[in-house]
């Protein structure tokens, strides 16, 4: 039976100390004021009145101090963390790293949504565990700060100490880390990378790349939580803070794809609705807010005889119940039927946020998407991908906020750049493309995947024409369903070692984008038997190294 996992316990209070400091600068004033004293003190009775006054207050502090300390106590045993026995063990586990108490709050949040989605999952304060106890678990989140210089939470100090010191056999563990942090410190998030670090030695596989978290980041959460959608099998997780979008008019629309074998690919081009500036760098993230349909809301809305002009207010605004329909998730009709419309919208859940990357630059005047177009196995559009593809009409207003994303922003300097990808990774690769060019930077090398040479590259002209052109060195392309056997990008990337080793040597820096299944961990796994994983480990801590993979 594993041992019981607790709350974190910090070296010493912050109150205590605080209160100490106040008690020293009293004292320190009344010595002060002292000096002003000019004859020598008397005591006297003050009298039974103001003595009882000031029992009075004493006993009120007393009560007041023990009133916090009972509603402490309490709340500390409501967020005491039950016991893992080998018996109950989940599936999952949460474990969590915490100084002073967000990675503690995010894991609890992460733990939930896990269970809420039925999932059987643990959470565990990461220092009240052992290799062996990790190593019981198939799949494990890690949510974890960095304190002092670099360093791991005092609650995992002896995790640091007793585990981390040699590899551990985690050969049938998956994993994820959010590794909270500050970009103020130079050793940003440090804990988190040498926890991911550890884990990879130990034979551990990640399911997704590390989640950086800068400053409490709400659009960084948001990407851990479409990871976390994604494991739960329930993409409708509703965002922990919802994007502060603008509106942006979808002014174009074309289908990149015609004739394809594989799901529908759409190039769209939004402009800002109330004239922004455009500002954002490749390699970043547009976010963006899905919209039921607005078939789907009259059918809603006609199932229950609702009006959907009626005025309802959400979040201090009033609007028609159609419009806060069209945002939301739209519950089982038979579990509203016969409350108002004021009800029904109090009860209402925002669709989450969906991410896309940017495919193009400001200077292409206008923020270009390559999106495929997802369906359920029922034949229902996806949230995301349905509504920028299929309902939104030509001139919609669509809410987007951008993400900045720094691990996959272009080299500021003229060294090589290897962009590897598939699908709609070519999106990000475009944008790092314009960005390379535009700055005189031709030492590009392209490889992508797709199904069919004949309808599946996405922007062919302009491929073709940078190619021409000398502004992309060299590109390879693998059509999976062209040849004899399938080939795919790392099939091709594996043809090329010497090259690549080549590059690598000129100083060249690695970007893959597209799917994390399949293409990016066999990519990885060429880089390996291309440079070795100790020098792919310094590329990626070196920025050498990035990956959009989702
Ligand atoms: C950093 C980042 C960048 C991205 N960039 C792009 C991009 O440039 N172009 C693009 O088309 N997409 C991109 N995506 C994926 C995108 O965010 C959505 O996940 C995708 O459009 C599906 O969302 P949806 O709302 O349409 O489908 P949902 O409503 O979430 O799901 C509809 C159906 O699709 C399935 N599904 C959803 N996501 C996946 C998945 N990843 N793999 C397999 N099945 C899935 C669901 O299980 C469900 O059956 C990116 C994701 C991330 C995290
Ligand atoms: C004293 C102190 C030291 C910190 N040192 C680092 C650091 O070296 N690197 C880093 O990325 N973040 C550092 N941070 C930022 C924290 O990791 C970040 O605020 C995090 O969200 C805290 O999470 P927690 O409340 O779970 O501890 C530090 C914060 C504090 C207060």
């Amino acid at each position: 039976m594993s041992s019981v996992a607790t709350a974190p316990r910090r070296r010493f209070d912050l109150g205590v100390l605080g209160n100490l400091l106040v008690v020293l600068a009293l004292v320190a004033l009344a010595i002060g004021l002292s000096q002003w004293q000019a004859e020598p003190l008397r005591w006297s009775f003050p009298g039974r009145g103001r003595v009882w006054a000031a029992g009075a207050v004493a006993a009120l502090y007393a009560g007041f101090v023990a009133a916090i300390a009972v509603s402490r106590t309490r709340r500390a045993r409501a967020q005491a963390l039950p016991a893992i026995t080998a018996q109950q063990r989940g599936d999952w586990l949460v474990a969590f790293a915490s100084q002073t108490g967000f990675a503690e709050q995010l894991a609890r949040r992460s733990y939930e949504a896990l269970r809420d989605a039925g999932l059987h999952a643990d959470l565990a304060v990461l220092g009240s565990l052992d290799a062996a106890q990790l190593a019981q678990y198939p799949r494990v989140l890690f949510v974890v700060s960095t304190t002092g210089e670099g360093d791991a939470p005092d609650s995992a100090a002896g995790f640091v100490r007793r585990v981390m010191a040699q590899a551990g056999e985690l050969s049938a563990t998956r994993y994820g880390v959010l590794a909270l942090g500050d970009r103020e410190y130079t050793e940003y998030c440090a804990f988190g990378h040498r926890l991911d670090h550890w884990l990879r030695h130990s034979g551990a596989q990640s399911l997704f790349d590390l989640v950086e978290v800068d400053n409490s980041e709400p659009g960084a959460l948001r990407h851990w939580q479409h990871h976390l959608g994604l494991l739960a099998g329930h993409t409708e997780l509703p965002d922990w803070s919802a994007p502060s979008y603008r509106p942006w008019r979808l002014q174009e629309r074309l289908l990149s794809n015609p004739g394809s074998v594989g799901g529908p690919v759409f190039r769209l081009g939004l402009v800002p609705a109330d004239g922004d500036a455009l500002d954002w760098r490749a390699g970043d993230i547009a976010e963006i807010g899905p919209r039921n349909s607005a078939a789907d809301v009259a059918q809603w809305l006609a199932t229950l005889s609702l009006d959907g002009a009626e005025i309802v207010r959400h979040e201090d605004a009033q609007e028609p119940l159609s419009a806060l329909l069209s945002r939301s998730r739209l519950p089982d009709p038979n579990a509203v039927r016969g409350q108002g419309a004021q009800a029904i919208a109090d009860a209402l859940k925002l669709l989450s946020h969906r991410e896309y990357s940017i495919a193009s630059v400001p200077a292409d005047g206008s923020l270009q998407l390559l999106v495929r177009q997802m369906r359920y196995e029922d034949g229902r559009y996806g949230s995301g991908s349905g509504w920028l593809t299929e309902h939104a009409a030509m001139g919609t207003a669509i809410d987007l906020r951008i993400r900045s994303n720094p691990s996959f922003h272009a080299p500021s300097d003229a060294r090589p750049v290897l962009l590897i990808g598939n699908g709609t990774g070519l999106a990000g690769l475009r944008a790092l493309l314009k960005t390379r060019i535009a700055a005189g930077h031709r030492r590009n090398w392209l490889l992508f995947g797709e199904r069919n040479a004949a309808c599946d590259l996405h922007y062919r002209a302009e491929l073709d024409a940078w190619q021409a052109d000398g502004a992309i060195e060299r590109v390879d392309y693998a059509f999976s369903r062209d040849g004899e056997s399938r080939t795919y990008v790392q099939d091709v990337l594996r043809k090329h070692l010497d090259a690549v080793r080549e590059w690598i040597a000129q100083g060249a820096a690695v970007y893959v984008c597209g799917s994390l299944e399949g293409m990016a961990p066999g990519v990885e796994a060429v880089l390996h038997e291309a440079v070795g994983v100790e020098t792919l480990e310094t590329m990626a801590a070196n920025g050498r190294y990035r990956r959009d993979v989702y």
